[in-house]
C-alpha cells in the first residue's frame, strides 16, 4: 500500500490530499480573500497566509482520510513554476515532514499535475493525448506522451488565458479573480453581441494582450456615448469576451490535433473550468470525433489532489528527491 501526502502552495491557495494507492481520499484547500481588494495576488501576504494555512490544512486532510501521520509513506510537493515566497512555505513544510518522519520525498511541476489530474477518477486518458492547459499564469498546448513525458507544441506569448479574464475583468470593474464571474455573467449575454478581434499568432502559439487593449477601447468608446453602458450590458460584453478567448483557444487545439494527428482532447488548469470552454469542446468533441477529457470542477483550479496524484506515480517510479532540493519560480515540464 501507497499513502501519499501531496502539498500544494504555488499560489494563493493552500491545499493538503492524502491518496492511498492512487484513490483521492481528501483533498482540503484554503483560500486566500485577502487579496480581493488589492484586484490581484499580493505576493507577500500570499506567503504570510500559507503559514498560517499550512498545519491546519494538512491535519485536516489527513483526518479526513481517517488515517494516522505515521500511514504517510511519502510527501509529494508542488516545487515550481509559482510565486517563490509561496513555494518555500509548501517546499519547507514538506521537507521537514519529511525528514521528521524520515519517508522519501516527491518534487512536483505544478503545471504538469494539472495535466495529471486527468488520472484522478475515470475516464482516464490514453497516451498519447492533447492537454490545453491553462490557468492564470500558463496557456499551453501540450502533446502528453507518457506521465512525465510531455512535450510543450505551443504557448503564449504574453498574457496567460486567466489573465486575459481576469485583466478584462478589472477593465469591467469586477473584483479579483475575475474569470468565474465573467463566466457567471456571460451565461445570459449575447455572445456576437460585440465583435473582438481574433490575433493572428503563427504556429500552436497564443496572444491575448491585443484583445486585452480591444476591450479596452470598445469599452471607453461606448460609455463616451453611454456613461451607464456597462452596467446596462455586462451580460453582452461578458458572453462576447467569453466567446473570442474560447475560440482563440479551441482553433488552435485543432490546429494541434490537425498536426498531431492525435483524437484524444484534454483540458487542465483554472481556465478549464469555464463553462463556455467546457461546451464548446464537447461541441467540438462532436463534430470532429475526438475523445474528449473535461476535468471535475474541484481538480481544475489549483488543488493539492492533482499533486497527490502525481506523486504516487513517481513513487511508483521510485523517483524521490533529497532535502537540498529548492523551489523554483520558473519551471520547465
Ligand atoms: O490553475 P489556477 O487555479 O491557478 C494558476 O495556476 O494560475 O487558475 C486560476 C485562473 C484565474 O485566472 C481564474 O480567473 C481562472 O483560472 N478561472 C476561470 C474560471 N475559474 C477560474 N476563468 C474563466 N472561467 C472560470 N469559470
Ligand atoms: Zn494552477
Amino acid at each position: 500500500m501507497a499513502v501519499i501526502l501531496g502539498i500544494e502552495s504555488s499560489c494563493d491557495e493552500t491545499s493538503a490530499s492524502i491518496c492511498i494507492d492512487g484513490e483521492i481520499k481528501s483533498n482540503i484547500i484554503a483560500g486566500q480573500a485577502i487579496h480581493a481588494k488589492y484586484g490581484g495576488v499580493v505576493p507577500e501576504l500570499a506567503s504570510r497566509a500559507h503559514q498560517l494555512h499550512i498545519i491546519p490544512t494538512v491535519d485536516a486532510a489527513i483526518q479526513q482520510a481517517k488515517i494516522h501521520k505515521n500511514d504517510i509513506d511519502a510527501v509529494a510537493f508542488t516545487r515550481g513554476p509559482g510565486l517563490l515566497g509561496s513555494l518555500l512555505v509548501g517546499t519547507s513544510f514538506a521537507k521537514s515532514f519529511a525528514l521528521a518522519r524520515q519517508i522519501p520525498l516527491i518534487e512536483v511541476n505544478h503545471m504538469q499535475a494539472h495535466i495529471l489530474a486527468h488520472f484522478i477518477e475515470e475516464p482516464k486518458p490514453n497516451f498519447p493525448f492533447l492537454c490545453l492547459t491553462v490557468s492564470g499564469g500558463h496557456t499551453q498546448i501540450v502533446l502528453v506522451k507518457d506521465y512525465f513525458e510531455m512535450e510543450v507544441l505551443g504557448q503564449t506569448l504574453d498574457d496567460a488565458a486567466g489573465e486575459a479574464f481576469d485583466k478584462t475583468a478589472k477593465i469591467l470593474n469586477l473584483p479579483y479573480p475575475g474569470g468565474p464571474l465573467i463566466d457567471k455573467y456571460a451565461q445570459t449575454g449575447n455572445p456576437n453581441a460585440y465583435k473582438l478581434p481574433e490575433p493572428q499568432i503563427p504556429e500552436l502559439n497564443f496572444s491575448f494582450s491585443g484583445l486585452k487593449t480591444a476591450i479596452l477601447y470598445m469599452v471607453q468608446a461606448e460609455e463616451k456615448k453611454n456613461p451607464n453602458f456597462l452596467m446596462e450590458n455586462i451580460a453582452d460584453v461578458c458572453a462576447s469576451v467569453q466567446q473570442r478567448i474560447v475560440s482563440i483557444l479551441l482553433n488552435k487545439l485543432k490546429r494541434a490535433a490537425e498536426q498531431t494527428g492525435v483524437r484524444d482532447m484534454a483540458i487542465a488548469g483554472g481556465v478549464s473550468a469555464n463553462s463556455g470552454l467546457r461546451r464548446a469542446l464537447l461541441e467540438m468533441g462532436k463534430q470532429y470525433r475526438w475523445n474528449v477529457f473535461i476535468p471535475k470542477f474541484e481538480y481544475c483550479t489549483d488543488n493539492a489532489a492533482m499533486i497527490a496524484i502525481a506523486g504516487y506515480h513517481k513513487y511508483l517510479r521510485q523517483e524521490f528527491v533529497n532535502q537540498d532540493i529548492a523551489p523554483l519560480a520558473r519551471m520547465h515540464m
